[in-house]
């Protein structure tokens, strides 16, 4: 059977990853979540002190790419892939709001985008493949088999947002919450490289309304025609 490349753009979280993971589980994919390894540079940036309060070095940043080596590991238990950071487990550390305060700010250096592009284009090499990101249908695989766009409102968004961070046990406010999903949304939108916009060819669904069962049954149809 033919493998294909999925390509699935949008704001934050408007259930990208939730859509990709059921996907690559039903075609047997592979899900690549790209947004965990920008997160992980961040963390990298600040484990090495490469942040100080709002400020961000971005040359000393540049200047240490080469020493962050980004994998995902599959989790038989989990039913996806974990990122390591250098070796280790940073799955949970990506995942907090200090780190999604940042994220965006090095999302717009163009040579960390370069080091991540050029490792996500190897993986999918040999298709069979569901990625998501904010570039991915334009920058990553503009030639991508289907491309999807995810879009909700704001306040849907941080509303689950918010529920899977309290969910893990961080103390966060629904307010500080709703304003990192609004920051980082213009701060992706409007960068000089490879800005968050929707793919011409990308197909459109706002899940404000919609339930994620649905929503992927609808999917599937659209990749089962590609087939
Ligand atoms: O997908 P997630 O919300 O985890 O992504 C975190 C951040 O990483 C985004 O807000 C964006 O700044 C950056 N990102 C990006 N390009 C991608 C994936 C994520 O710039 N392909």
């Amino acid at each position: 059977k033919k493998k294909i490349i999925i390509a699935i753009d949008g704001f934050s979280s408007t259930g990208k990853s939730t859509i990709a993971k059921l996907l690559a589980k039903k075609y047997n994919y592979i899900y690549v979540d790209t947004g965990a390894m920008y997160r992980a540079v961040t963390l990298f940036a600040k484990q090495n002190n490469f942040v100080d309060k709002d400020f961000l070095d971005d040359n000393a940043l540049i200047l240490n790419l080469k020493q962050i080596t980004l994998s995902f590991k599959f989790n038989k238990n989990l039913g996806f892939a974990e990122m390591f950071l250098n070796n280790i487990n940073v799955e949970k550390d990506i995942r907090t709001l200090e780190v999604s305060q940042l994220v965006s700010k090095v999302s717009t250096i163009s040579e960390v985008r370069k080091k991540l592009v050029a490792e996500q284009q190897k993986m999918g090499e040999n298709s069979g493949i569901v990625m998501d990101g904010r570039d991915i249908g334009t920058v990553v695989f503009p030639n991508a088999d289907l491309k999807l766009f995810m879009t909700a409102s704001a306040d849907k968004r941080a509303t689950r947002r918010y529920k899977e961070l309290i969910d893990r046990g961080d103390n966060v406010k629904f307010s500080e919450i709703l304003f990192n999903v609004q920051e980082r949304d213009r701060i992706d939108s409007t960068r000089e490289d490879s800005p968050l916009i929707k793919a011409n060819d990308a197909i459109e669904f706002d899940n404000s309304d919609m339930g994620i069962q649905e929503q992927f049954e609808r999917i599937c149809s659209l990749v089962d025609e590609k087939l």
